[in-house]
């Protein structure tokens, strides 16, 4: 589904790190804050595929939109991968966490893909998909939730293309 990307990965982490590899590199900063691109920014002769998982519902959407435009705006012709939630399950997520040290954690949800799009010039969804789509054996336990999913789509994988390839 995705094309062809270098296997050079990154992980931007604010918190724990795992070990490193010769082509997996932990930087240590907030995706908020912009070393990372400028660090990540040097392989920029190669095609570009940002993936987040589940870390953009912790993002208020300012912060989030921000990150998004800086993205195409410093790799112009970038992918985008993430986990998106509706506000409703961000909701129902906080109202669950309420009574804990974790009440209020959820921030942003959205109801549809197109509303990403209205961020900006250059920002189009390339598709869309639910984590029972497609048959996943690490799934298998969760498979009861199926149906759930596909009717309420209370959280979904959304992918982006940001701007275009200069040339
Ligand atoms: C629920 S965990 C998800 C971890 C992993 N992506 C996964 O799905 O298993 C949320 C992650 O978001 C990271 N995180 C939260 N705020 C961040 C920030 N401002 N910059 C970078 N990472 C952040 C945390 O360090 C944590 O590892």
């Amino acid at each position: 589904m995705l094309p062809n990307f270098p296997r050079k990965l990154y992980d931007v982490v604010a918190g724990a790190a795992g070990d490193e590899a010769e082509r997996y590199h932990l930087l240590g900063c907030s995706v908020l804050e912009d070393a990372w691109l400028e660090a990540v920014k040097v392989h920029s002769q190669r095609p570009f595929l940002f993936l987040a998982e589940n870390v953009f519902v912790y993002f208020m959407e300012a912060q989030v939109k921000s990150l998004v435009l800086r993205l195409r705006d410093h790799f112009p012709g970038a992918e985008l991968v993430f986990d998106g939630w509706t506000p409703f399950f961000i909701w129902l997520g906080n109202r669950q966490l309420s009574s804990s040290k974790f009440a209020g954690l959820l921030r942003w949800g959205f109801w549809r893909g197109q509303e990403i799009e209205g961020w900006g010039e250059g920002i189009h969804m390339l598709g869309q998909w639910g984590f029972f789509d497609q048959p996943e054996p690490r799934m298998d336990p969760y498979r009861w939730m199926a149906p759930i999913f596909r009717l309420f789509k209370p959280m979904r994988i959304f992918h982006f293309q940001l701007g275009e390839t200069a040339g």
